[in-house]
């Protein structure tokens, strides 16, 4: 325990002996948990994407919690600094505070300023996070903060905090980039009517839903066929039609050329043609392009070669009711013949909740449901729990930063 240690916790946060290893929820006390599971509740209302869903409660040293924040995405403040810079914005005087969070704090960020140091300079004591961050093992901010006489504890709520960002874990270990899904269908499963007319399938709140998640994206992908067939422009736009905000890489897949007047080629020339037909190939130009939150928007090849390859961490269906009877179904073949086989996917009440009213519409929002593998203790985004006197280091190593 370090000397600047956990004076007049015992209201809620309780010291454990220096050097005490910790282990699963028992080694933290009923506050400790309480604070955790508000991190955890908070960090589901961030966006799932680019970077973790991450959660983080700033509690006092009478046990009250002063702020709890959570992350909204790439570019945007850290969970650890929203919920110091709510606390400050309060008045309170974080000296001698803990801090509990979902995942550990980084130690270098690129686009925001590094956590560790924040809790440092906040006069914060006392850490506990859930798990191990993947991301630049050399430099882990946990490191950091027991250098400045922080006394840091991990592993509490360690399996809720891997099952909430479980994809994305999946997805830095296998250094491509985090897919969600985009179907805007018919209540019978059409994206097309039978002369290939499909705008426009959704509400215009549906459509405006769309475009609020093309400015936070990537980049976004489509098939040839859809180039060729509906000439989409794939900008993420206003109420007005206009291009607005950041702009995602466009991305088309498949063997044919783009035609040089395409529409998607825009004023910018944001294009990428993708000569494949192999989505983990695609997945590994992107993930070279600099691409970490990608959305698949069709056709059906497009969308059932990315699900029958098990690559799509996240669906978002927009159901319209409409009945078209004929046209183009969403999906193709997945390679599935019998029930044994299906894919299995669950509610994913994070980021907005698993189902919301837009307009006429549903927009559902769904991610593979947890497997076997995903319980596995020795998989890629197991990570251990660590006590004050020992550092660890879990997860793979990416060139994106933090969470
Ligand atoms: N409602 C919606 O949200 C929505 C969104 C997008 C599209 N759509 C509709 O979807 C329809 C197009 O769907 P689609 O299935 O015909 O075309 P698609 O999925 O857009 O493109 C299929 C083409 O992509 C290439 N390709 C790349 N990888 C492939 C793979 N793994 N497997 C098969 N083909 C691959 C092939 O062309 P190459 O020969 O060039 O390799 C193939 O012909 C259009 O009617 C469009 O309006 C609807």
């Amino acid at each position: 325990m370090s000397a600047l240690n956990t004076a007049g916790l015992s209201a809620g946060f309780s010291a454990a002996p220096s050097g005490t290893a910790q282990s699963g929820t028992a080694a933290f006390n009923a506050a400790e948990n309480a604070a955790m599971q508000a991190a955890l509740a908070a960090a589901a209302q961030g966006p799932r994407g680019a970077n973790p869903l991450v959660g983080a409660v700033v509690v006092g040293t009478d046990g009250t919690h002063l702020a709890t924040g959570y992350h909204r995405g790439a570019g945007t403040a850290h969970a650890e600094a929203d919920a110091i810079g709510q606390a400050k914005a309060a008045g309170r005087d974080l000296r001698g505070a803990a801090i509990v969070v979902t995942l550990e704090p980084c130690n270098h960020c690129g686009r925001t300023g590094p956590c560790a140091q924040a809790i440092i300079d906040a006069g914060i004591t006392d850490v506990i996070y859930a798990v191990d961050d993947p991301h630049d093992p050399a430099a882990g901010g946990a490191v950091t903060l027991r250098a400045a006489g922080v006394r840091v504890r991990s592993g509490l709520a360690a399996e809720a905090a891997l099952d909430l960002n479980r994809r994305w874990f999946d997805a830095v270990a296998a250094k491509r980039p985090f897919v969600t899904l985009h179907i805007a269908q018919t209540l019978d499963s059409r994206i097309a009517a039978s002369d290939g007319t499909s705008q426009w399938i959704s509400s215009p709140e549906s459509l405006a839903d769309n475009h609020a998640l093309r400015g936070r994206i990537d980049a976004i992908l489509v098939g040839t066929q859809t180039v060729l067939i509906d000439n989409p422009r794939l900008t993420a736009r206003n109420a007005n039609g206009e291009a607005e905000g950041k702009q995602p890489l466009r991305a088309v897949m498949g063997y044919r050329g783009i035609p040089d007047d395409a529409a998607i080629h825009g004023a910018d020339g944001n294009v990428l043609h993708l000569a494949t037909r192999d989505p983990r190939e695609a997945l590994d130009q992107l993930f070279a392009h600099g691409v970490r939150h990608l959305m698949v928007e069709g056709g059906s090849r497009i969308l059932s070669a990315f699900l029958a390859a098990g690559l799509v961490d996240e669906l978002i269906v927009y159901l319209a009711p409409t009945l078209l009877g004929s046209g183009t179904a969403a999906l193709d073949d997945l390679g599935i013949t019998t029930l044994a086989d299906a894919q299995r996917w669950e509610w994913d009440p994070a980021s907005g909740g698993a189902v919301q009213v837009l307009g006429r519409d549903l927009r559902l929002h769904l991610r593979p449901a947890a497997t076997a593998d995903d319980a596995d203790p020795a998989g890629p985004a197991a990570t251990p729990t660590s006590s004050d006197t020992t550092p660890h280091r879990t997860g793979a190593d990416t060139a994106a930063g933090g969470n």
